[in-house]
């Protein structure tokens, strides 16, 4: 094993999951070690504290008249459970078929670790980095990153920059270099459903009390209309349609046809709004999902009982044009209009962010795309992304910069699921990509 991926290893055996208070001095443990690899390549580092877990941040001397790129990451990984389901212990990383089991491997330890290794690789052999390199690794992003806007809007003078780099999305195959130039955003909501003022007997009473689990189905299912367009008014009305090119050059994304994303899903078939491709549906239309659901009895066997109470938390996928804020009070009308006669709903709302995006063929953008091109040896995809990093857009409306997402996770790298992995073959290019993507924003 390479000396660099040792360091890795001792990266990712901190169990740094940042919902969990258990865990809270593992995040601490974490941050203090990240701060350490930073000194030890040379730059000058801070830990700042925030009311939950630190923002490691590093920087080399600054010299006037030089671009300013900030890389972004963070350190804090998703809680493990179900822990039956992993094949090895989720912070004991292990090298097997060519990649990195463990949590946090892919999501986001060793997507921003390669930028320090880029980093450090480039001062040992140049001397220098050839631009004002600002790291700001957080604790929180798996929380929402509640306290980075504060943090940024405190310290935007310091860290105002050119762009800004992140590696925290998807390669869309092995071997297929990615840029992606937007995200989805974000807004949650936890509805509960209240009945009778106790569990009933399902017999001495039901059929007579309205049942809050059969109300909860009816909410859930009144969500979406047969054809899995969503049925909240409003919902689509601010939606930036996407552009022509866009559906043009995602169709020939390799590892983007519907036959891809049900194999690397195992689903049967393609769901969703119609006339869209499947790789459109993700990346570029919003969404209503059910992300959990619950009511009555659970264990074996049955049990005839009318649940006093039952529950689901659902997340909306946002695309540009869409306002958090706006959609999050959409969901909830719907849900109040639609909540059937004798039980009563109560909707707490969860957290929300923008969604983001930018020109693949800035300026920036093909400086991404020639470090990607000269690690990986071709010309990257340009895609935009499903999954959503809120901080990317605040970022945007804060330091005024855009990001450039340089994904290195591949399609099977389970994240947030049993079994996270991330691809030694990344790894290794990331560092190289990281140290041409230097070379190109400087130029
Ligand atoms: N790295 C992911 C986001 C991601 C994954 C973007 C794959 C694109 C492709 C990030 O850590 C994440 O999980 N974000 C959360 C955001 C939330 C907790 C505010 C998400 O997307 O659910
Ligand atoms: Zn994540």
């Amino acid at each position: 094993m390479t000396a660099e991926l040792e360091r890795l290893f001792v990266h990712l055996r901190f169990p740094s999951i940042s919902t969990d208070s258990t865990h809270a001095d593992d995040v601490r443990a974490n941050a203090e070690w990240l701060k350490g690899q930073f000194e030890g390549i040379g730059l000058a580092t801070e830990l700042h504290e925030t009311p939950k877990h630190p923002i490691v941040i590093a920087r080399n001397e600054y010299e006037e008249g030089r671009r300013t790129v900030l890389i972004y990451g963070h350190y804090d990984v998703q809680p493990v459970d179900p822990i039956e389901l992993w094949d090895s212990p989720p912070f004991e990383p292990e090298l097997r078929d060519g990649k990195i089991w463990c949590r946090g491997s892919a999501d986001n330890k060793g997507q921003h670790f390669v930028h320090l290794l880029g980093a450090e690789k480039t001062i040992q052999e140049e001397g220098g980095l050839p631009l004002n390199v600002i790291f700001l690794i957080e604790g929180e992003e798996e929380i929402g990153s509640p306290n980075l806007v504060p943090f940024l809007e405190k310290h935007k003078g310091d860290l105002a920059c050119d762009i800004i780099a992140v590696s925290d999305t998807g390669m869309v195959a092995p071997g297929v270099p990615t840029l992606g130039y937007g995200l989805r955003g974000i807004t949650c909501l936890e509805v509960k459903i209240k009945g009778p003022s106790g569990d009933l007997h399902s017999g001495v009473y039901g059929g007579a009390v309205a049942n809050p689990a059969s109300a909860a189905a009816r909410l859930v299912a009144s969500l979406h209309h047969d054809d899995g367009k969503i049925a909240v008014e409003g919902f689509y009305d601010a939606v930036i349609p996407l552009e022509e090119w866009e559906r043009e050059m995602w169709s020939k994304v390799p590892g983007a046809a519907d036959d891809d994303f049900l194999k690397t899903t195992g689903a049967s078939a393609p769901f969703g709004e119609p006339g869209y491709s499947m790789a459109e549906r993700l990346w570029a239309r919003p969404t209503v999902e059910v992300n959990g659901i619950g009511s009555g009895y659970q264990g074996e066997g049955s049990k005839t009982v009318l649940p006093a109470e039952a529950m689901f938390k659902l997340s909306c996928r946002l695309v540009p044009g869409q306002d958090p804020d706006i959609v999050q009070q959409q969901v909830i009308s719907h849900l109040e209009n639609h909540c059937p006669p004798g039980v009563s709903i109560e909707i707490e709302k969860g957290h929300s962010g923008k969604a983001y995006h930018n020109d693949p063929h800035s300026k920036f953008g093909k400086a991404g795309q020639a470090a990607l091109e000269k690690s990986f040896g071709r010309a990257p995809v340009l895609i935009r992304e499903g999954g959503s990093i809120p901080i990317i857009q605040d970022m945007k409306e804060i330091l005024g910069s855009d990001s450039l997402m340089l994904g290195l996770a591949l399609p099977d790298c389970q994240i947030h699921a049993p079994n996270e992995n991330f691809s030694v073959e990344n790894f290794e290019k990331g560092i190289e990509m990281s140290r041409a993507l230097l070379r190109e924003l400087a130029k």
